[in-house]
Parts: C-alpha cells; sequence; structure tokens
C-alpha cells in the first residue's frame, strides 16, 4: 500500500506527447481502475509509475519519494504479459522470487509458485511450458500469479483479463478482489481495463483518461460499504447512472478524435 502521486505529469516518446496534464491521487490502499480509448497513454502511465520510463522528479511521486527506476515494492502484470519466453511459466515465478527474496530455499520458492498458480486456477502441470505452449489466458494468469507471488505493496496490472473468457474473467476478477480485501493493509492497485462494467466492480475509484495527449477527465470514488457488487449491480439505478455516464464519456472522446483526424485529413 503505496500513495502514488501525479501532478501535471506529461511525458512523450521523443517527440510524440502522449500524456498532456495528468494529475491523479491514490491514496494507500486503493483499488484504481483506468479507463480511456486505445492509444490514450495507459499502459505509459503504468511504466511512469513502474520506474519503467522516466518522469520529471516533481511531476510524480510514488510513496513520497520521485520514481527513479523499477523496484521491487512495485508488480507490474504487463500488457503482453511479459513472461520470458525462454524459461518455464513456473521458473518465471520462480526467478521473480529469487529477486525479491534472495534468502529463501528452492523449496519454498517451488510452493509459493504452485500456491499463487493455484489461487489463479492454473494446474500444476502447467509449471514446465513454455509460455508460448500455453493459451493467451493462462500467460495472463501465470503473469498474475507472478505479480501477487512478489507480495508488493503496488500492483500495476495493464489489463490483466483481457484474454479471458467470460466466466473465467469473473472468476478472477473475485479472486483478485479477495486476495486485495483480506489483507489487512491492503495494497494499491492501478488496473488498466477497456471494460467499463470491470472498472465498476473492481474500482474504489475510476479514472477516465481522455485522448491523447491525454488528461484525466473524469474520475468517481466509492465509498467504502457502497462499491457495487457483482450481483445487483445491474438492477442499482446509481450504478446504472454511472454506467451510462462513463460509456457516453468514452464515446464522446472517440467520436472527438474522429472528427479531429477527419477535419486534419487524417
Ligand atoms: N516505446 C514507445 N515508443 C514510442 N511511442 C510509443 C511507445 N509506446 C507507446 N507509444 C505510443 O504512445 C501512445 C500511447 O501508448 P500506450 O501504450 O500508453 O496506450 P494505451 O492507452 O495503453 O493503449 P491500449 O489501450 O491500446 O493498450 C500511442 O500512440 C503509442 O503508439
Ligand atoms: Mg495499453
Amino acid at each position: 500500500m503505496l500513495e502514488v502521486k501525479a501532478e501535471h505529469l506529461s511525458f512523450a516518446y521523443e517527440k510524440e506527447l502522449v500524456l498532456g496534464d495528468v494529475s491523479l491521487h491514490a491514496k494507500p490502499g486503493d483499488f484504481i481502475c483506468l479507463l480511456g480509448q486505445s492509444g490514450c497513454g495507459k499502459s505509459t502511465l503504468l511504466r511512469l509509475i513502474a520506474g519503467l520510463e522516466k518522469s520529471d522528479p516533481n511531476q510524480l511521486q510514488v510513496g513520497g519519494k520521485p520514481v527513479e527506476k523499477p523496484s521491487l515494492d512495485r508488480a507490474m502484470v504487463f500488457q503482453d504479459y511479459g513472461l520470458f519466453p525462454w524459461m518455464s511459466a513456473g521458473a518465471n515465478i520462480d526467478l521473480a522470487l529469487k529477486q525479491k527474496f534472495p534468502d529463501w530455499s528452492k523449496e519454498k520458492r517451488k510452493e509459493t509458485t504452485l500456491l499463487w498458480m493455484n489461487n489463479l486456477g492454473l494446474e500444476e502441470s502447467l509449471y514446465d511450458k513454455l509460455p508460448l505452449d500455453l493459451s493467451g489466458g493462462q500467460r495472463q494468469r501465470f503473469a498474475t500469479a507472478r505479480a501477487f507471488a512478489l507480495d508488493a505493496p503496488l500492483m500495476l496490472m495493464d489489463e490483466p483479463f483481457g484474454a479471458l473468457d467470460a466466466v473465467t474473467k469473473a472468476l478472477l476478477q473475485d479472486t483478485v478482489l479477495q486476495l486485495w480485501d483480506k489483507e489487512e493493509q491492503r495494497k494499491t492497485v492501478f488496473f488498466v481495463t477497456h471494460s467499463v462494467d470491470e472498472a465498476l466492480l473492481l474500482a474504489t475509484d475510476i479514472v477516465v483518461l481522455g485522448q491523447s495527449p491525454s488528461r484525466v477527465i473524469y474520475t468517481h470514488h466509492f465509498e467504502e460499504g457502497h462499491r457495487p457488487q457483482r450481483d445487483t449491480m445491474f438492477s442499482d439505478p446509481e450504478v446504472m447512472e454511472l454506467r451510462n455516464t462513463l460509456f457516453r464519456i468514452i464515446d464522446q472522446e472517440i467520436q472527438s478524435k474522429a472528427k479531429a483526424a477527419r477535419e486534419a485529413g487524417v
């Protein structure tokens, strides 16, 4: 549970300004769901928080300090899974544990790896498979298991359930929520998704980024005890109103980007 503070954060890859002016404050234990159209800079924002891209020290702070480089207190689930293809999926988790917990025995690492595989619904027989021999959904689950196994106070999850079927997705959403909720000190989570419903179900705070160069165009905070629940949210008028608002805002951004492209003759 680390706090993350972005104040007028801007970022460019070479000359392309991706983040224009992003301000947000994640308090320790917040579960922030980031929404926004493709290319608006969601992954870039996570990479900046992870320390994989360089940010202005005055514009982005994690745990009260500027982000200088990657750190083991931040676990990332990459959009493309980020598993090393030359080692087995299980060995990918084992390696991360070795880096984070150098004193652990081989047995303890194996036991922890199998525990997290099991938590994410991965059979033990998948341990020795190479990532390329797994399905997309299994790869996503290995990447998620690895992030949880590291027990980092800040979790950066980039569309972790994008490649899953609806049933598995629902199971894993519940698993992630339970794991986050049961801890005395909840982890701070940034979770990128394209699904408004997923955001409604998981978030303490929903943050929508506008088109690139992006800024925050909408936020919603759920008070503790008033977060939407899977079995009741679709019959709750307040949640449905918020859902419509989110769809409308995202749709407006898509329309205005398309219009700007037409006017520019693209
Ligand atoms: N390494 C890079 N070098 C140069 N440009 C990049 C790089 N990574 C991303 N970009 C550009 O930055 C912009 C934002 O990319 P980013 O991956 O952050 O978007 P996103 O919101 O995560 O999109 P999606 O929803 O499709 O994953 C895009 O225009 C992309 O082409
Ligand atoms: Mg992305």
